[in-house]
């Protein structure tokens, strides 16, 4: 492999080679945040599908603005020494995988680099130290949760399974995923053949009609169970029986089975409507000693093995005291407070989505949990909603979306003024903007652990603890 520094720096000038068709070479020099190339041409950056640090291609440029342009790769005419053979099949058109072709320990190079530069840039923290990325034991078969969409091509043909790359409209047919077990994937391959087989009609998205729209499969890595949801238009699902019959006899590990109704045009897997079509409706996963319902709905951490490691990075930073009253803002399904709660002398978590919370509480009992409570609601109004006696926690856990902290839900979580807040983020930008307000309040952060949570593709996980 080329030294790091090496591959970073140009070694054959860029040029346009033929601006009419408007075909470049440029030498790619870095990894973009949101995973695509970066070069340059005649002083302007030029982001591009495809491509490795040190590599030099022919690409096209399909859009130029005034400070930037984009270019996809045709032809890579000098490959890098860290590329290498990606696994799957699919990897040249999915939008799962970006770095499949990338050596793992050069992917956790360019995640580190990225949340420095988030820093640096959105935060202005240059100070603060990023660790080396905590790799994940796992590369392939991590997920315990995918989501296939059913997509309508004609009258008598459709396709089940991912989104082409670039393109929210486009899914092509999933033979395999290697980011999920085998079986999850044999799993796709019996439900599309049931759907063929009852020629039950395929969601449209264009004109809202048919009925089949998504297949969300969970598999708990540490208890093997399986839950496959079936989330269609609203209506009975067709020829269900069969189904669950195939299903459970051809895949003892799925311990339910059930059907989500969505009416709704936004194309999203949430259902409005659930039935239970075998099993109790959830699956339980293990996270340390503890146990954890999923339901259908509800957020759980998609890399079981990792999500441990992420959370005793957490865990060690914040070092509880058996007398701090604990704070669990965004808290899914309850884990970190659970986890968390015979450490402590108390735990409130506040979520908003109201089937984690059912979950959460189901979780608390299932651990027989008992200083622990859950508010369902948004946490700006749940923060708004607490009474001078009420506002007085020890430590704030806060894991938001990817949009982080809204301004108001930031503000009155500063205003709690907790001696210690851990920040778990998903997206290292949204983390670096609002560190920067909690570092102007008057906490410190020394060092930020990334976590790497996804191998292969261009997310990037990270905790950081703020001190007073
Ligand atoms: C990244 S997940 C973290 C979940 C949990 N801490 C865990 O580790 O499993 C973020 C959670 O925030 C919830 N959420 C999103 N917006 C919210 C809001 N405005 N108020 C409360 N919860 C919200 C989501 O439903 C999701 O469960």
């Amino acid at each position: 492999m080329r030294s790091l520094d090496r591959s970073l720096q140009p070694r054959h000038p860029t040029k346009a080679l033929n601006m009419g068709r408007r075909i470049i070479q440029v030498e790619i020099e870095d990894l973009a945040f949101d995973g695509k190339a970066v070069a340059h041409l005649e002083g302007k950056v030029v982001f591009l599908d495809g491509g490795l640090p040190g590599e030099t291609v022919t690409a096209e440029i399909t859009r130029s603005k005034p400070r930037y342009s984009q270019a996809t790769v045709l032809d890579i005419t000098d490959k890098c020494d860290a590329r290498i053979p990606a696994v799957c099949t699919h990897f040249d058109h999915c939008g799962g995988c970006t770095w499949q072709d990338l050596e793992y320990d050069r992917q956790l190079f360019f995640k580190k680099k990225q949340v420095q530069e988030c820093l640096n840039h959105i935060g202005g923290l240059e100070q603060v130290e990023v660790d080396e990325v905590v790799p994940s034991e796992n590369i392939f078969d991590y997920r315990n949760k995918m989501e296939f969409s059913f997509h309508f091509a004609d009258e008598s043909t459709f396709r089940l399974g991912l989104h082409r790359r670039g393109c929210y409209d486009d899914i092509f047919d999933l033979e395999k995923c290697h980011l999920q077990s085998d079986t999850a994937s044999e799993i796709v391959h019996h439900v599309r053949d049931f759907v063929r087989q009852e020629s039950i009609p395929v969601y449209d998205v264009k004109t809202h009609l048919g009925f089949m729209r998504f297949l969300m499969l969970r598999e708990a890595k540490k208890t093997g169970q399986i839950m496959v949801n079936i989330v269609t238009n609203i209506g009975n699902l067709p020829g269900q029986d069969r189904l669950v019959e195939g299903l459970t006899r051809e895949f003892p590990n799925i311990a339910t089975i059930v059907h989500g109704q969505n009416g709704k045009k936004s194309n999203i897997a949430v259902s409005e409507i659930e039935n239970v079509l075998y099993g109790p409706g959830f699956i339980e996963e293990q996270l340390f000693d503890c146990r954890f319902r999923i339901r259908a709905n509800s957020f759980f951490q998609t890399n079981t093995l990792q999500s441990e490691v992420l959370y005793q990075t957490g865990f060690d930073l914040l070092d509880p005291r058996p007398t701090d009253r604990l704070l669990d803002l965004y808290c899914g399904t309850g884990s970190i407070g659970i986890l968390l709660a015979s450490r402590v002398a108390e735990v409130k978590g506040v979520e908003l989505v109201e089937d984690a919370v059912r979950a959460a509480v189901d979780n608390a009992d299932l651990n027989q949990i008992e200083n622990i409570s859950f508010y369902q609601g948004h946490v700006k109004e749940f923060l708004k909603s607490l009474g001078s006696e009420e506002r007085q926690f020890d430590v704030v856990v806060i894991d938001p979306p990817r949009a982080g902290l809204h301004p108001k839900a930031l503000k009155r979580t500063i205003a709690l003024q907790p001696n210690k807040l851990l920040y778990i983020s998903c997206n290292p930008a949204t983390f670096a903007r609002d560190a920067k307000e909690i570092v102007a309040a008057g906490y410190s952060v020394s060092r930020v652990k990334p976590v790497d949570m996804f191998p292969h593709t261009k997310h990037i996980e990270l905790v950081a603890l703020f001190a007073k």
